[in-house]
């Protein structure tokens, strides 16, 4: 089977979030895994939150001070390294398998997306510093909506802009609450459980679950 449109989540299913701590893992000790486990779940539940109150602020803003709570959370480690660890989530590294696999849905026929919590120059700066900018063709940012996943406006953008029903979208994530929400919208979903992570929302479970995007 295959789909009009492959759409990717960023964080986490293209683009490792946790290679930013582990480049200054030297400087940052044995809480160093703990810290930036922290880091992105306060970014997440701040996307939650600022959703469910009515109150867009936008992604790098919450990036910074969910990393200003892990400073606070975790005094051993040197606040000095703050803008260094900033600036590392503007060129994270991809996982091995994306180009690869990205080349060959596109050689399909396939349109190939991300869809993301992430502002449009974040998102813009990872793809390239990735090497990825030839074989994306479309960057949609919550930041047109103003509303983060879960909200359905968001997964909405895909379909409006492409004129495509849901189900000819097939959405990858390694975030399992993410693809709950793309469940309910209707994509056809793909969940990459990269961490082999138990399932959960299993009301909104996934057609597919697979390790890597190897094999997609
Ligand atoms: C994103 C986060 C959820 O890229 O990983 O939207």
């Amino acid at each position: 089977m295959s789909y009009a449109a492959y759409v990717f989540d960023a964080y986490g299913t293209l683009f490792d979030v946790h290679a930013a701590v582990r480049r200054h893992g030297a400087a940052m000790g044995p809480d160093g895994q703990a810290f930036s486990d922290l880091w992105r779940a306060k970014q997440l539940e701040y996307s939650w939150i600022r959703t469910l109150m009515g109150n867009y602020t936008d992604f790098w803003t919450l990036t910074e001070q969910a990393l200003d709570f892990a400073f606070a959370r975790y005094p051993s480690i040197d606040p000095a390294l703050k803008p260094a660890l900033l600036d590392a989530y503007w060129h994270l590294d991809c996982y091995p398998e994306v180009p690869a696999v990205l080349k060959s849905l596109k050689d399909r026929g396939a349109r190939i997306a991300i869809l993301s919590n992430g502002t449009p120059q974040m998102l813009q700066s990872a793809v390239d510093k990735a090497g990825l900018t030839w074989i994306i063709d479309d960057v949609f940012s919550v930041e047109t909506v103003r509303n983060f996943k879960t909200a359905p406006a968001v997964y909405d953008m895909v379909t409006t802009t492409y004129r495509l029903y849901p189900g000819a979208v097939s959405f990858q994530s390694s975030n399992r609450w993410d693809v709950a929400g793309a469940t309910k919208f209707g994509y056809r979903t793909v969940w990459i459980n990269r961490g082999n992570a138990p399932d959960e929302y299993a009301d909104f479970g996934p057609s597919l679950i697979l390790p890597s995007l190897d094999s997609l």
